[in-house]
């Protein structure tokens, strides 16, 4: 779909409020008598006409509730409507919404169109999305064209981050190997000016990487430790480290998942795929700024070489850990990740984004993404970051009573919870901690979020790519 600024001569969008008014439009005069039409967040009434000259309404909810999360809903729905009907080209008339400033306006608005679009189709012999719109014109009294040329621009960019961050984590584990998601990563960030490093199992020997291959070596699949640099910013600017959960499947190890719990584990690599969709989409938006994603990405399985439970394993870091626990793997992969992430590339800043606990959706369900932090200014940031985007985010509280929690009897740390009960994300996230120094970190808990059993709004079945936007704010805005 092409989204355009103008007018053409074609079928005509008109917004309208909960009770509003449509001055003029002897239509909505009388499906609102007729009591047919409220003006509900997305709803959509259709005109259908001969010439191809259709008229539609879509509702936007009550005129207080405005935002850009109903805006980026509404459009969605308007999209999936178009589609439906077959329709190719639209105006929309977009004065009505005066209290948010254009550029986000024509953001949220673009999003919604361009997220009715997506769909993971290629195993289906029968194609069930048909996008058929080609030309979106937008226009309104008094729009600034700038602003929403760049509210545009940014849709399209950063909806090809979350499309291919969703096309990652949907893709079978039988396919999304360590070494394809490596290749994948080289080929689509390479060509937008990103330089990718993939380190093989040798090169992550070298590097001492102890707690990342115990969980790998069960596995016949080569680990690969993916770096992803965009350096675009001055020397003097900040560095922003962005470490995703890579593991392309997780069968639990020894400490098996029941076949429930590992239905959809080749989603656990969605940490990563939201960092290399986002590292697509600031690379392509040309930001001047510092980032290196990181991602230690391997299987988690069963064999005569895989890790078992009471393993004490060593890391990068040299604190050593008691491995009780063979499905907590996420956070052995991401201590050496995330020790790489402090000392080697010396980030100023640190995020990691990972599936890591089903104790996150039980807490928080699928709506909402767990954090945990060692510096507040950046969670702020974070939260700000997610709170535009639509994705949003809660802070776990980490008290010093909690971190006790990941002392090891034998060794330094033990990776499920020692001498306490509950409070599993948490724990997760101090166990982290332990290994970024002191730089400034936030870690998010997507287990919940970044794969979903039924669509809500425009996310679909399966893979959100969430947190992509969020991770894109906090690099642009911060
Ligand atoms: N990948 C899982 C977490 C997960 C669960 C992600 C559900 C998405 C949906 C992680 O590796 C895991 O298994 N964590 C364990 C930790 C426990 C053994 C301390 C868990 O949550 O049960
Ligand atoms: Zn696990
Ligand atoms: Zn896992």
């Amino acid at each position: 779909m092409k989204i355009l600024i103008g007018t053409k001569e074609t079928a005509n969008v008109s917004l309208v409020f909960k009770d509003g008014d449509l001055k003029d439009n002897e239509v909505y005069k009388y499906i609102t008598e007729k009591d047919l039409f409220k003006g509900k967040e997305g709803e959509v009434w259709t005109t259908f006409s001969t010439d191809d000259n259709h008229n539609f309404i879509l509702g936007l909810g009550d005129e207080e509730d405005l935002n850009l999360e109903v805006i980026r809903k509404s459009f969605y729905n308007l999209g999936k409507k178009l589609m439906e009907l077959k329709v190719e080209s639209v105006n929309i008339d977009l004065t009505l919404i005066k209290d948010i400033n254009n550029e986000k306006m024509a953001l949220a608005a673009s999003e919604g169109l361009i997220q009715s679009e997506y769909s993971f189709e290629k195993y289906l012999s029968k194609k069930k999305t048909k996008p058929s719109l080609e030309e979106v014109y937008l226009n309104g009294d008094g729009l600034n064209d700038k602003e929403i040329q760049a509210g545009i621009d940014e849709a399209i960019i950063v909806t090809e981050g979350i499309f291919l961050a969703r096309d990652l984590v949907n893709e079978p584990a039988l396919v999304m190997t360590p070494t394809k998601l490596a290749e994948i990563a080289k080929s689509e960030l390479e060509e937008v000016g990103v330089k990718v490093q993939v380190l093989g199992e040798k090169e992550i020997e070298d590097l001492n990487m102890e707690a990342f291959l115990a969980v790998s070596k069960g596995s016949s699949e080569e680990p690969k430790f993916i770096i992803m640099e965009w350096l675009n910013g001055s020397k003097e600017d900040h560095k922003t480290a962005l470490v995703g959960k890579g593991l392309t499947f997780d069968s639990g190890g020894y400490s098996l998942k029941p076949s429930k719990g590992m239905e959809t584990m080749h989603s656990d690599m969605a940490g990563s795929a939201s960092v290399i969709g986002t590292m697509k989409a600031i690379a392509k938006s040309g930001l001047k700024k510092n980032v290196v994603a990181i991602v230690a990405a391997c299987e988690n399985m069963v064999s005569g070489h895989a890790y078992k439970p009471g393993d004490i394993i060593g890391s990068m870091s040299g604190k050593t850990i008691e491995a009780m626990n063979t499905d907590a793997e996420g956070r052995l992969t991401l201590a050496d990740a995330l020790y790489y992430a402090a000392t080697v590339v010396k980030a100023d800043r640190i995020v990691d984004i990972a599936t890591l606990t089903g104790a996150c959706v039980v807490a928080l369900g699928d709506i909402t993404s767990g954090a945990i932090t060692n510096h507040e200014g950046l969670m702020e940031d974070v939260i700000e970051s997610s709170f535009i985007a639509g994705e949003p985010v809660w802070e776990l509280p980490n008290f010093k009573e909690y971190e006790k929690m990941v002392k090891g009897h034998n060794a330094d740390l033990i990776n499920t919870n020692s001498g306490g009960t509950g409070a599993g994300t948490i724990t997760a996230g101090l166990f982290l901690k332990e290994f970024v120094e002191d730089t400034p970190w936030v870690h998010l808990d997507i287990a919940g979020t970044s794969f979903i059993d039924s669509s809500r709004g425009y996310l679909p079945k399966g893979a959100t790519g969430v947190p992509v936007k969020t991770l894109f704010n906090l690099i642009k805005y911060n």
